[in-house]
């Protein structure tokens, strides 16, 4: 990635010395055309007063004069030297630059361009015919070394004067995009370190003299300052729903304890109607004997006992007894079972369990329920199904299943009828419980799992019976559980889940 300051300033630097660079290769032409124009007419124009002013020289024989007219020609820097020889080929006059040796008649060859010329006088000036006589020959040494010395001192005037444009744009661009470059760099750290700070740790930027960047930094730390408005908000949001969450938590938890506490009410309600029975054929059976006895020890105390009074008490005796016993059992067998189950709701106690007995234990305790509405429960399922894992759980399954027809399915105008059904299908047990009533709107049956979901809020329902079965399950069981509501077929919940548990830690259901 290369940075636009570099990047500016080369493209400044490159377009300045181009176009410096392009007049000066058109100033240097301008000028070597001059220069060349100048000596070509220096030239013309020596050669030509030589032509005229050196033959009276010659004629008269004056060296000396021929002399002094070299000496005044020499003068122009492009003028080497002037070598003037008579009609022999002896020198006449000669005159040279920088060298005291004389120019030869050998024509000695001095470097530059020459020009050779002879040098003639008219004899008879009034005859129009007139005959020219030769004299001699004169030559001219030029040299292009001035005008190359002046070329190319103009172009090291002229690379200097582009160093010096160059250096002095590299000190003033460097200088002004410093001016709009540290600000900016200043906005890309405040920007970094709001990215990765929270919005309160970042510090809010200087304001600047220049007004371009004085707005731009009032617009950041305008944008700063309502961040952490909304960051504060957010934390704000942030604590009320982590609080609204732990409330929701403890309510959930006491809802659940409710439940528990409201099956187990089911529960002992349960028992006290099945006790009940035995319980008062014991006590009257208890009468009855106590009535014989009594009239026995009457007759006894009078005298009057016969045989028959005997042996009807010791039938009587024998009858009760027998109920009583039978009775008590029934009583204590009722009571064991009712105790395991009440045990197995309060703990999460993992044990194997026969699936058909206790149905029916958890059925019978739900028995005043049941006779109240009027509805029977049928149990279809072979006495061998046994299964490692919670009771309690499966009681709280049952009962939930069971208090939900009572409550939502059935109608006073028909009797309600459950069947629960079980089968083992290898290691997984399939169980159905299904009613007769009046169903699951389809509006309705995508919700029921869900928590809090009840058609009959503010008259005792929570909505949180189906979510716990959903939940014993699905967690608990590591089953799945599925809800079918044909139309006027009533409603068909079916359970599928292994015979064993897994042994993980289960969760609060
Ligand atoms: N067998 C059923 N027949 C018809 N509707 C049912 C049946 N079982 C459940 N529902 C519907 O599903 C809803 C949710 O049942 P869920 O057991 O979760 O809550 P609830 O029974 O209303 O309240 P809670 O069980 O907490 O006392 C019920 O309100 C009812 O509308
Ligand atoms: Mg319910």
């Amino acid at each position: 990635m290369y940075s636009i300051r570099i990047r500016l300033i080369v493209l400044f630097i490159v377009m300045t010395t181009s176009i410096l660079a392009a007049f000066g290769i058109y100033a240097q032409g301008l000028l070597s055309r001059e220069l060349e124009l100048r000596f070509e007419q220096l030239q013309k124009e020596t050669v030509t007063r030589l032509t005229i002013s050196l033959p009276r020289p010659l004629w008269d024989l004056s060296p000396a004069s021929a002399q002094r007219i070299l000496s005044a020609e020499i003068l122009p820097e492009e003028v080497r030297g002037i070598l003037v020889v008579d009609s022999d080929g002896e020198r006449f006059a000669s005159v040279q630059k920088n060298s005291n040796k004389q120019i030869t008649n050998q024509w000695t060859v001095i470097q530059g361009i020459h020009v050779t010329l002879p040098l003639y006088r008219d004899t008879d000036a009034s005859n129009s015919t007139s005959k020219s006589t030769r004299l001699g020959e004169v030559r001219v040494y030029f040299s292009r070394e001035y005008i190359d010395a002046a070329l190319s001192a103009n172009i090291w005037r002229r690379t200097l004067e582009i160093l010096v444009i160059d250096s002095i744009l590299l000190l003033a661009f460097t200088f002004s995009l410093r001016m709009v470059f540290t600000p900016l760099a200043q906005l890309r750290d405040a920007l970094f370190a709001l990215s990765r700070h929270d919005s309160d740790e970042a510090e809010e930027l200087a304001e600047t003299q220049l007004s371009e960047f004085s707005e731009v930094i009032q617009g950041f730390n305008q944008t700063q300052r309502k961040l952490k408005r909304i960051m504060g908000r957010r934390r704000q949001a942030e604590e009320a729903n982590k609080q609204a969450y732990t409330d929701l938590q403890a309510a959930q938890a006491s809802l659940l304890q409710s439940e528990k506490m409201a099956c187990l009410g089911s529960l002992v309600a349960g028992v006290a109607h099945e006790i009940n029975t035995p319980v008062g054929i014991v006590l009257t059976s208890a009468s009855v004997l106590s009535d014989a006895t009594s009239q026995l020890k009457n007759a006894m105390s009078d005298g009057a006992i016969r045989k028959s009074s005997v042996m009807l008490y010791i039938e009587t005796a024998e009858q009760t007894s027998q109920l009583i016993m039978s009775n008590a059992e029934r009583a204590a067998t009722l009571i064991q079972s009712f105790k395991q189950v009440a045990v197995d709701q309060t703990s999460e106690l993992r044990r194997e369990y026969k699936l058909k007995e206790y149905i029916d234990e958890v059925i019978s305790s739900l028995h005043p329920a049941l006779k109240q509405n009027d509805a029977q429960v049928t149990v279809n399922c072979p006495a061998e199904i046994v299964l490692e894992g919670y009771p309690g759980a499966m009681a709280q399954v049952i009962t939930n299943l069971t208090m939900n027809a009572l409550a939502h399915a059935f109608t006073p105008e028909k009797q309600g009828q459950i069947v629960i059904s079980a089968e083992q299908n290898g290691e997984l047990v399939n169980m159905s419980f299904k009613d007769n009533g009046k169903g699951i709107s389809q509006e309705h049956i995508s919700k029921i799992f869900d928590p809090f979901f009840t058609t009959k809020r503010g008259q005792g329902g929570t909505g949180l019976g189906l979510n716990i079965v959903f939940n014993i399950i699905n967690k608990q069981f590591g089953g799945s559980i599925t809800v079918q509501s044909p139309p006027s077929e009533g409603t068909r919940f079916i359970l599928q889940f292994p015979s064993v548990s897994p042994q993980t830690t289960p969760d609060q259901p």
